[in-house]
């Protein structure tokens, strides 16, 4: 089994998947464990150590990920095929302890260009740059205990900071050699590389594989990473579970009637007729865009003169495609969804540790 070639991702675990999820992220990566499971290895993992890495709701997490993963099964990931394996990263002690060795082999100026880190923690960023930080007394830690969780949860932890150190991890153990991502992981995955290249050098050996560079990944998946369903109320926006009104956003759990009331209400333009233009009219362009992802031809709408039709046919398409959708996930049983992972992840322990013995050897771990 371990012979093959291996194809990795984290799955992110979000409670509240949408449209823009499903198309953006869930069925590209069922589409690619139904097209390569036969020849490489797929490991499809829940990154639940990284959710703390921003504040979350702490008792949802659980069900978050059994829903997470419920859908992916209801979608269709082939998750009996004998190479797909779909586990729980906290499930493989193994992932925390490479992280915290190659955390060693890691400069802190290299992290702190990271920009995901910059983005979340700029202010952390802001506020430590000209200051020097002292540890504080005991007694005063006690006193602020409540302000500074807050301001961890507001300016960025070290978690957060890290974070790039455990994916590396993730993707390492398993010798990973295609890792499809977001775009805005691809500096995550070149720092996947420059740490495993330092490392092997340093020892001497071949401990790690080294994933693809991005852009033999890009070749390798074919990616066209144009997709961007957008919000329907406001369609200058990506679609993007943290609207508040959640007006222009379509909820893999909505109520078919719900979803198409959204959209038959949702913003167009004033212009005259249906046209495609991504950036000048964004309205009509992503109904469009969506008629087309859920199996429609939007020539037949190029050129009317009234919205509605189109809107109609797009708000049948997606009720059509929910009510199926809600149907089949109320068909996956908790029970399968945990003895599958309990399967992987046995398997996966074994993978990992033995990889991890090897470099604990190396590094003078064991003897
Ligand atoms: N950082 C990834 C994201 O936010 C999730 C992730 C964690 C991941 N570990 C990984 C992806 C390892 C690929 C490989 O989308």
């Amino acid at each position: 089994m371990s012979s093959k070639t291996t194809i990795l991702t984290g799955l992110r675990v979000n409670n509240d998947l949408h449209i823009g999820n499903y198309l953006g992220a869930l069925l590209p990566m069922i589409d690619l464990a139904k097209e390569h499971a036969d020849d490489y290895q797929i490991n499809l993992f829940v990154p639940d150590l990284h959710s703390f890495t921003t504040p979350i709701d702490h008792s949802r997490l659980q069900d978050a990920i059994f829903d997470t993963v419920s859908n992916y099964i209801a979608l269709g990931l082939p998750i009996d095929h004998e190479n797909v394996h779909v586990y729980r990263q906290s499930f493989i002690p193994a992932h925390s302890e490479l992280a915290l060795i190659l955390s060693n082999f890691t400069g802190f100026g290299e992290m702190f260009r990271m920009t995901q880190f910059k983005e979340k923690g700029r202010s952390i960023v802001a506020q430590h740059q000209n200051t020097n930080i002292e540890p504080s007394d005991t007694h005063e830690v006690e006193d602020q205990s409540d302000t500074t969780i807050r301001k961890t949860e507001e300016n960025g932890s070290v978690g957060l900071f890290n974070y790039p150190i455990l994916m590396a991890a993730d993707i390492l153990l398993y010798n990973a050699r295609y890792v499809p991502v977001g775009d805005d992981q691809t500096q995550h995955l070149e720092f996947t590389r420059d740490i495993a290249e330092r490392i092997n050098n340093k020892f001497e050996q071949e401990l790690f594989v080294l994933p693809e560079s991005v852009k033999h990944q890009h070749e390798f998946f074919g990616k066209d990473q144009g997709l961007r369903v957008r919000d329907l109320a406001d369609p200058t926006k990506k679609m993007s579970k943290s609207d508040d009104t959640g007006k222009g956003v379509i909820f893999l759990s909505d109520n078919p009637e719900v979803a198409r009331k959204k959209i038959m209400s949702a913003t167009t333009d004033s212009y005259e007729d249906v046209q495609y233009d991504f950036d000048k009219r964004p309205g009509v362009s992503n109904l469009l865009d969506l008629y087309t992802l859920f199996g429609g031809s939007q020539h037949e709408f190029l050129g009317q003169v009234q919205y509605g039709p189109l809107k109609s046919a797009v708000a049948d398409k997606i009720a059509a495609f929910l009510g199926e959708h809600q149907q089949m996930r109320s068909t996956v049983k908790q029970a399968t969804v945990e003895s599958h992972l309990q399967h992987s992840e046995q398997l996966m322990n074994q993978i990992a540790n033995r990889h991890l013995y090897d470099v604990q050897r190396a590094i003078g771990l064991r003897r």
